[in-house]
């Protein structure tokens, strides 16, 4: 008998294992690891492997399907990121996009007024207790490029801070074209930039980062009812994905804490190492967008409606997930380090199927066996992501598969040949099941695919 094997073993009956190993095990094994490493770094900045790239597609998939393949009532579209840069003065970005900020006079570096605990890390308190800090100034989050090849035809724009503005820019032209009528939504999934004062916690704060948004818009007699919806509808969908329930939450926003946009605003939390933090946002948008959009392009986004001739600008619901920040809580709930009997600790990364990067390895046993396990491989790579492994010790390529997660190893042996069975581990229990080659795809698709 394993301790903790019971494959029912819930993430929040667990202590969650502290963040320096999940960072370390992410660049080990090709999740994330730092952007332009060679270089050292850049701060605020990473790249996905392998692994890392399919759990994110994977995320992003899910989302999609839920929240556009799924729904008569919202259309999919994909976006620039430069936009023109009338729409952050529009959005209120320009004016309002900002954090306080404070500079050490000591050691010259910079802190977010508002997260003063980030000044410990300041090197002017070594030995002494104050802090040297000036006063707090406003900085723009925006990042600032240019367009434009000529010094004198040159024009600056903005790396997009949220995916959403291009959704308000083009809501008549989506409308129109796709004949969707109020209430209907409008979602993307695509790049964000912001030039964040302090980037931290491995990729749950970042400079350039993925958001998947979705803005619904709606008559304003409805927009309670639905803000409502979309909050359950949201919360409801990470739990979908794995998370455990009692590591995620949802919170309302004080009123002194709503962005600029927002009239209301409610954010799923999930329970990281580093304590209980925002990983989506459900906001009450109003109609905030559409009158701004309105007055600065001088093109009418208000509606007529067809039976009542009331004209109205419609209200905005808008759910607005972090791509990065999700994977990061995935990552953080699935990692486990068992203890077996005897002693040893097993790393397993508990995630549920449909998110886990590699699905099934195909393990022969000896590289004699290779060309049978290669068709295997072939067979089953049509339809899932497969890692094929043929070399080391077998116990060494299983915990392999155990520390990123994958759900299900197949392993090709010397009695395959005459019987045209395989032996399938699961990931979890660590049971073994001897299983007809002919139903190998029928018993797999079964257990990866339940509950998707
Ligand atoms: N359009 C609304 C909007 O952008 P937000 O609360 O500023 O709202 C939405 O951002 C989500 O984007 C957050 O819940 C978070 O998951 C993600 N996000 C925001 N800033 C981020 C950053 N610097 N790094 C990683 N993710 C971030």
């Amino acid at each position: 008998m394993v301790a903790g094997s019971d494959s029912s073993f819930s993430s929040a009956t667990r202590p969650l294992v502290a963040m320096d190993k999940l960072v370390s095990l992410c660049a080990a094994r090709g999740f994330i690891f730092a952007s332009s490493e060679i270089y050292g770094g850049i701060n605020g900045f990473w790249d996905y492997g392998p692994l890392g790239v399919e759990l994110k597609n994977n995320l992003k998939a899910l989302w999609w399907q839920r929240m556009v393949r799924e729904r008569p009532d919202v259309v999919g579209i994909d976006t620039s990121i430069v936009a023109h840069p009338r729409t952050w003065e529009a959005s209120g970005h320009v004016d309002n996009f900002s954090d306080p900020m404070v500079d050490c006079r000591a050691c010259k570096k910079r802190f977010r007024a508002d997260q003063l605990d980030d000044a410990g890390k300041c090197s002017s308190r070594e030995g002494s207790s104050e802090h040297d800090l000036t006063e707090a100034k406003n900085f723009n989050l925006m990042l600032e490029t240019q367009i434009g090849a000529s010094a004198d035809a040159t024009q600056s724009a903005y790396l997009r801070p949220e995916t959403c503005q291009s959704l308000f820019t083009g809501f008549k032209r989506v409308r129109e074209s796709s004949r969707q009528k109020i209430p209907f939504g409008i979602a993307q999934v695509g790049k964000a930039f912001r030039n964040e004062i302090t980037p931290r916690n491995f990729i749950f704060r970042s400079r350039e980062f993925e958001q998947a948004e979705m803005e619904f818009f709606c008559h304003p007699s409805e927009r309670d009812e639905w803000f409502e919806y979309w909050r359950a509808q949201r919360l409801q969908f990470h739990r979908d994905i794995g998370l455990n329930e009692g590591r995620i939450r949802n919170r309302p926003h004080e009123s002194d804490e709503l962005a600029h946009y927002a009239n209301a605003a409610v954010d799923v939390d999930y329970e990281f190492p580093f304590g209980w933090q925002e990983i989506e946002g459900v906001h009450d948008r109003g109609d905030w967008d559409l009158s701004q959009h309105t007055k600065f392009s001088g093109k009418e986004l208000a509606m007529t409606d067809e039976a009542t001739k009331e004209k109205y600008t419609p209200m905005v619901i808008e759910t607005s997930m972090g791509v990065d920040r999700t994977c990061l809580a995935l990552l953080c709930d699935a990692l486990d380090e068992e203890t077996l009997e005897g002693g040893d600790t097993r790393t397993v990364m508990r995630f549920a199927p449909k998110v886990a990067p590699v699905k099934v390895a195909v393990l022969p046993l000896s590289k004699k066996l290779s060309e049978s396990a290669h068709k295997i491989d072939a067979e089953l790579r049509k339809r899932w992501n497969v890692f094929y492994d043929e070399s080391g010790n077998i116990g060494r390529r299983y915990r392999r598969q155990d520390e990123v997660g994958t759900p299900y190893c197949v392993t090709v042996d010397f009695e395959t040949e005459d019987d045209k069975k395989v032996t399938v581990r699961e990931r979890d229990t660590m049971d073994q099941e001897r299983v007809p080659l002919d139903g190998l795809d029928a018993y797999l698709h079964e257990r990866l695919e339940a509950g998707s």
